[in-house]
């Protein structure tokens, strides 16, 4: 039985775990392990995610089967870039289901859930980067409605890497997965 549920400070080391373990998973193959050392030693750590989970406009959702965390989600309100039309941006930072859980629908579940939350935060726009050699999350994205609409660097160590930005708009008229 799959769950979502709101994070709360207690979950900084699940975050940072999750966080490791998927980023590790989905790009290791297509990095250099210094690179992706430098990567994840800056972003993923328990004290890290205790301050994420602390700001206030930062709120993140984590998938649950049973008492097993499958994946989480990361929304930042209030985040924009100039290419993002949406007038109550929410960014969508973080999207991660854990590798042994992925394609079961977990993924939708998560977004169907981070659709909610972004509209009951006043969100009229949802919006993320992912990487251009990432066709999987694209596709999957694509299917919920998030269309191309510029792109943006992401530093990945020394590797300047280009993200595709894609939105999509909240509301009723929009089409659901
Ligand atoms: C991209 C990602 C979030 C998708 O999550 P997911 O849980 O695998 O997604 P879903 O299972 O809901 O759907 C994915 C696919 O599985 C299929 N699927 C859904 N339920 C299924 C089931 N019960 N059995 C088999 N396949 C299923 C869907 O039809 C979909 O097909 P598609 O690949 O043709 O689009 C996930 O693969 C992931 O975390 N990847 C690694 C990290 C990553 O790249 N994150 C995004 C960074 S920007």
């Amino acid at each position: 039985m799959l769950a979502i549920r709101i994070a709360t400070l207690d979950d900084a080391s699940l975050l940072a775990t999750i966080g490791t373990e998927t980023f590790s998973a989905t790009f290791a193959a297509d990095n250099t392990p210094e690179n992706m050392a430098l990567y994840l030693a800056a972003s993923f750590s328990p004290e890290k995610q205790a301050a994420e989970l602390a700001e206030v406009d930062s709120f993140f959702l984590i998938a649950e089967k049973g008492t097993i965390p499958v994946g989480y989600a990361m929304l930042k309100r209030g985040s924009t870039e100039a290419c993002i039309s949406s007038a109550h941006p929410i960014e969508l930072v973080r999207f991660y289901v854990r590798a042994p859980w992925q394609g079961q629908g977990v993924g939708a579940a998560l977004m169907q859930a981070c659709l909610a939350e972004a509209a009951r935060l006043g969100g009229d726009g949802l919006w993320l980067g992912v990487w251009e050699r990432n066709p999987r999350a694209i596709r999957f994205y694509q299917k919920w409605g998030f269309v191309r609409v510029g792109t943006h660097i992401f530093q990945m160590g020394d590797d300047p890497q280009i993200d595709w930005v894609m939105e999509r708009q909240i509301g009723p008229n929009t089409r659901e997965g």
